[in-house]
């Protein structure tokens, strides 16, 4: 069933979000996320042979497909009780900004042709997106 909800997104200047798939592989946020995948991927490759032209490139495919995550509440969401659905997008937002910090301190390493502090950079973003996922993703989404 399509469900429509109507959250208010702090800070983002979005009245309201939609529901409309029905598995959370249907989602915007999942084929963002797909973005995102590939874009650490690319990071990953171009960083272990520095290139860091490529490498900023990636990292801002990677700021833009993040950027848009942001805005797409996770399909979790419409599993939760109404009165607990405002805190866990709250929550998803900020740690979707702690993630937009990550990428900013990636592209300044990047910028300084720093390749091992970029590198670590990459392995906090990896963390942080286990722990992201375990909060946020509906049981069985992968
Ligand atoms: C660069 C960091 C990240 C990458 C590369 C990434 C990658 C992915 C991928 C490939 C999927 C598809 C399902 C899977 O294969 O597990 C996914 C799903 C998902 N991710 Fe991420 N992710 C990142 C960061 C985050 C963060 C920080 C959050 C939360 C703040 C998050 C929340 C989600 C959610 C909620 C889904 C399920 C889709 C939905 O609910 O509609 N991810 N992610």
């Amino acid at each position: 069933m399509k469900k429509t909800l109507a959250i208010m997104a702090l800070g983002l200047g979005i009245g309201s979000f939609s529901f409309a798939a029905d598995t959370c592989r249907d989602t915007e946020l999942y084929a963002n996320m797909e973005d995102m995948r590939s874009a650490m991927r690319n990071l990953s490759f171009e960083l272990r042979a520095s290139n860091f032209e490529s490498a900023a490139e990636h990292a801002q495919a990677l700021l833009v497909s993040s950027e848009l995550s942001a805005e797409h509440p996770p399909f979790r969401t419409q599993q939760l009780n109404e009165d607990e659905q405002q805190a866990f997008v709250e929550n998803y937002q900020q740690s979707m900004d702690r993630l937009l910090e990550l990428i900013a301190d990636l592209q300044a390493s990047i910028a300084e042709e720093d390749g091992r502090a970029a590198g670590q950079v990459m392995a906090a973003i990896d963390n942080h997106s286990r722990s992201s996922h375990r909060q946020f993703k509906a049981r069985g989404c992968n």
